[in-house]
């Protein structure tokens, strides 16, 4: 009884640590080439979000025990390799507190940029393409159902200022400045993905540095352009009854003949007025924080006040972290600030069909700043008819809405 008890114990001593030296081993790939330091390969499927056993990585920050240890990482040189003590820093067994510096020596390691990456490639770049495209697809459709949208009634020959040249001034500055970031915008994000495969790297190389120079120093037209165009003309862009008469017809965009009423900027041109603002601000502001980086977070006081809100848990998010990394603040900058760029450069290219292609003599507004009088009467009735008052003519009374 007593030698069957002892083999049954021998046998047991001698298996489990050969069946967990076994386990252990087996999902572990040949890392000779690199003497036992991650390879190309854990890289890669580390950027590909698979779930990796690192150990080698975690576990290999020196001899604890020894001088040349991780916990004697500050003794004299020669003790702890750097790369142990990285590590140790990175997997939490090291000890450092750093008391100088501004707040980004605070943190030594900071893991979330893999996440940011994932997004930027993947959701971001993906559902922007998608948006974007299907906005244009949906605009040629649009185009070739309706055509181009004509003056109805007979031109009358005369015309009427819409626009004095400091509100063109502030649109095209707004405008030119738009596009040129919207295009740099995307030369960056997707110039990895598009222009090394079809340029190569030394020519995107280039393109980068241009790019990213041209976007941030055009940044403060848009900014100026912005400012200007707001107080210009968010008194015209207060809604009223005669928007909800608008909106209920559509705007008569989608059937000839049909002109609701409208002061100097419909429904419509409210929507885009306020998205300008709204959206171009929240891109100001992010872009900002990116210009000047770690000086600006906003992103943890934002979500604080989210929080209390109680929108973000009604809506499944939970709570929002509070307390960010400012490398995290700068992540979440550049993430929001592309999502609104995404989101506003698809509402302007629908600006930029209706108010050139899209509509007949809509483009004189902002070219000469001066409209075919029969194109006001049509489009918007109710200024008109304040234009012609306040100059005291009867004659360019516009015709009843229909
Ligand atoms: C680049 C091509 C563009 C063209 C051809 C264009 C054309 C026009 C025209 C013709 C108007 C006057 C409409 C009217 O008389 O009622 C206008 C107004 C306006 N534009 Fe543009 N625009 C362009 C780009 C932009 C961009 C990039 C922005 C903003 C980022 C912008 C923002 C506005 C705003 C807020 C208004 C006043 C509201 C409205 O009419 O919708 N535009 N634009």
């Amino acid at each position: 009884m007593t030698r069957i008890l002892m083999t049954l114990l021998v046998s047991l001593f001698l298996t489990v640590p050969l069946a967990a030296q076994e386990a252990a081993e087996a999902p572990q790939p040949d890392r000779s080439a690199t003497g036992g330091a991650q390879t190309l390969d854990d890289i890669l499927a580390r950027q590909r979000g698979e779930k990796i056993d690192d150990s080698f990585r975690s576990g290999a920050t020196g001899d604890p025990n020894s001088a040349a240890g991780a916990a004697n990482q500050l003794g004299t040189l020669g003790g702890a390799s750097d790369s142990e003590v990285w590590r140790a820093l990175r997997y939490g067994k090291g000890d450092v507190t750093v008391s100088t510096g501004g707040p980004v020596a605070g943190v030594l390691i900071q893991d979330g940029g893999m996440k940011w990456l994932q997004f930027r490639q993947g959701p971001l770049a993906t559902y922007g393409a998608y948006l974007l495209g299907g906005t244009i697809v949906l605009l040629a459709l649009f185009f070739l159902l309706r055509g181009r949208i004509r003056i109805d009634g007979e031109k009358t020959g005369r015309t009427v200022t819409r626009f004095q040249a400091v509100e063109r001034f502030g649109h095209w500055l707004m405008a030119g400045s738009f596009v040129v970031l919207g295009i740099t915008g995307l030369i960056t994000l997707f110039g990895r993905k598009v222009l090394i495969p079809a340029f190569g790297h030394e020519m995107f190389s280039t393109m980068a540095i241009a790019s990213k120079w041209v976007h941030n120093n055009i940044s403060w037209a848009f900014m100026i352009g912005l400012v200007m165009v707001f107080f210009m003309w968010v008194m015209h862009n207060i809604p009223n009854k005669t928007d909800l008469k608008w909106l209920a017809v559509g705007g008569g965009i989608f059937k000839k003949g049909v002109h609701p009423p409208a002061k100097k900027f419909n429904a419509g041109q409210k929507m885009i007025f306020w998205s300008v603002i709204l959206f171009g601000a929240s891109i100001s502001v992010t872009g900002l924080s990116l210009l000047f980086p770690f000086e600006l977070p906003m992103f943890a006081k934002t979500f604080a006040i989210l929080n209390q809100t109680g929108l973000p848990q009604a809506i499944g998010f939970g709570d929002l972290p509070v307390i960010l990394a400012p490398h995290e603040e700068m992540q979440l900058a550049t993430l929001w600030h592309s999502i609104m760029a995404f989101v506003l450069m698809a509402i302007i290219l629908a600006h930029i069909y209706i108010g050139s292609i899209g509509m007949e003599g809509a483009y004189d507004a902002m070219g000469s700043g001066e409209v075919e009088e029969q194109w006001a009467r049509e489009h918007h009735s109710l200024w008109l008819e304040e234009i012609r008052k306040a100059e005291g003519q009867t004659e360019g009374k516009a015709t009843p809405a229909e």
